[in-house]
């Protein structure tokens, strides 16, 4: 049978590295669900959380996601086009967060994301991956960090990616993203009761790597 890791925790908290790090050291894919909430929106386009239910049914059958590679190369397709860089704005990002309220779509990227654990082992990063949709996960984990420290870490990385940044609005960014996350009706951000919770605040990214990693291993 497939393995699959889990871990989830609020926005910027570090999971997409985590999650690569320990994909990698596992040997196996990893699945950032964030970029299919991510290129559903984007693909949806603005306001699409206003739509109809039969208009957002309609537009999500022609959405089809494929996973590929195995550790940092693990690579998300959305209809066969590698999803890149348009969909890691902070806009898409809020995006995301607001379909990501609606039951319908959900429901579709619950199916999606089975369907991937189906066929492979992974390391499935997200908000519900423990709670929802890998209930019986071999290990699970749930990251967290102020959001402080989470807007600062957000803005070190576009930083480093020669992307203008601005601290303050990250802040108030990630402030109303974990707001929404954490309030929604259907699949509230929250740990799973068997998550071990790692608050990463104070440390350093070697660090939480190396704790997940024995983790797994015992
Ligand atoms: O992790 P990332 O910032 O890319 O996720 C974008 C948005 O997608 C989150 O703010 C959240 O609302 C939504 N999401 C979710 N469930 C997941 C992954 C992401 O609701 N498993």
């Amino acid at each position: 049978d497939h393995v699959v890791v889990t871990l989830d925790g609020p926005a910027g908290v570090g999971k997409s590295t985590m999650a690569k790090g320990l994909s990698e050291a596992l040997g196996i894919p990893y699945l950032d669900t964030g970029a299919m909430f991510r290129g559903v929106a984007w693909r949806l386009g603005r306001n699409a959380w206003e739509w109809d239910a039969d208009r957002l049914a309609r537009a999500l059958e022609e959405i089809r996601f494929d996973l590929h590679g195995s550790g940092a190369d693990s690579g998300l397709s959305l209809n066969g086009e590698p999803l890149g860089a348009e969909i890691r704005t902070e806009e898409v990002g809020m995006w995301a967060s607001h379909v990501a309220k609606l039951p319908v779509i959900r429901d579709f990227l619950k199916a999606a994301q089975r369907a991937v654990g189906e066929r492979s082992s992974l390391v499935a990063e997200g908000r519900d991956m423990g709670s929802v949709v890998f209930p019986n996960a071999l290990m699970k984990f749930f990251l967290d960090a102020d959001p402080e420290e989470r807007a600062r870490r957000r803005y070190e990385q576009l930083r480093a990616m020669g992307r203008e940044a601005d601290l303050e609005a990250l802040t108030k960014s990630i402030r109303a993203r974990d707001e929404q996350d954490r309030n929604r009706a259907v699949a509230p951000l929250r740990a799973a009761s068997d998550a071990v919770v790692v608050d990463t605040t104070r440390l350093s990214e070697e660090v939480v790597a190396a704790t997940l990693l024995e983790t797994v291993r015992q």
